[in-house]
């Protein structure tokens, strides 16, 4: 199978990119592997013919936004995420009406839709760079509350507004002061994502993207717990084979996990599932998405 999904990227003239979630048999094959901002930007700069997105809708619907004239494809047509199913374009216009002189800062985690009626994105990686580059007091932050808690803790001159009030994802909503506890009792140094609840992130030591922990994993040493999805720890295990890593085994994205070797060589095969956006959502969202890359990392 990965001998045969090999020959297709090579005749299709295809790059392969896949999220930290992967499963590590689809990881293995990606050309590119990495967080949502290190996607978006290797997908606005790739010149294959063929793009697949191994990950969930966003990050393909991002990549398709970024580079409008190739064929981008995301292999299993359901893999969503279910923290940006949080976020309407309804929900904003009216936080909108009632913060007028508000900006609309919207994670990368929403549909195109919702990019299209933000000011500029954010991925976990620069959340607090991209909310401190804006002139605005008060910011509409979606869908994800706990990373707009993250952002107000850095930036406390600044009103966050989370829309909705209750945007999580239940992978990282899933860790509790137990999981912590049960670390320390390991001596293991507590590294999270900004996903992970408030009480979660003012326990932790390090808190960081998943290609943020891929980097500062380089320079740590000792053992780490690691408060996201879990196989961010198969990857870091692959890359640091001499350290120690604990997962939580029951943080699991399903939707990460629908990818398939069989579905990534159908979807090579046939070209599907092609992504398909409106031009005129493309374009706004093209432009919220282009003002955070030129924000930076
Ligand atoms: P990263 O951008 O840190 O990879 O996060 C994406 C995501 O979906 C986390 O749950
Ligand atoms: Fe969405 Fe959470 Fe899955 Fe990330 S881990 S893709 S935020 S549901």
């Amino acid at each position: 199978m990965e001998e045969e999904i090999r020959a297709l990227k090579a005749r299709k003239n295809a790059v392969v990119m896949a999220h930290n979630y992967q499963p590590l048999e689809i990881q293995r094959l990606a050309d590119v592997v990495g967080d949502s901002l290190e996607i978006a930007v290797k997908a606005k700069e790739a010149r294959a013919d063929l793009i697949v997105i191994c990950g969930v809708r966003f990050m393909a619907e991002t990549a398709k936004i970024l580079n409008p004239e190739r064929k981008v494809i995301l292999p299993v047509k359901d893999a969503g995420c279910p923290l940006a199913d949080f976020l309407t374009p309804d929900l904003i216009r009216e936080a909108k009406e009632r913060y007028p002189d508000a900006a609309v800062v919207v994670y990368v985690n929403s549909t195109a839709e919702v990019k299209a009626l933000a000011d500029i994105t954010c991925t976990s990686a620069n959340a607090v760079r991209v909310v401190a580059s804006l002139p605005n007091d008060t910011i509409l932050f979606g869908p994800d509350a706990n990373l707009a808690a993250y952002v107000q803790r850095h930036l406390p001159e600044k009103t966050i507004i989370p829309v909705p009030p209750g945007g999580h994802c239940y992978v990282h909503a899933g860790f509790t002061l137990a999981d912590i506890e049960a670390a320390r009792k390991r001596g293991a140094t507590i590294v999270c994502h900004p996903e992970c609840p408030p009480e979660i992130q003012e326990q932790a030591d390090r808190i960081a993207s998943t290609g943020g922990m891929v980097r500062e994993a380089a320079a740590g040493e000792g053992p780490w717990s690691v408060f996201t999805e879990r196989e961010m720890v198969s990857r870091l295990r692959v890359l640091y084979p001499g350290r120690v890593f604990y997962e939580k085994p029951e943080a699991v994205c399903a939707d990460m996990k629908m990818t398939s070797l069989a579905d990534l060589r159908r979807a090579l095969e046939r070209e599907e599932y092609e992504i398909v956006l409106s031009p005129g959502v493309m374009e706004r969202a093209r432009q919220a998405i282009e003002r955070m890359i030129a924000v930076g990392a």
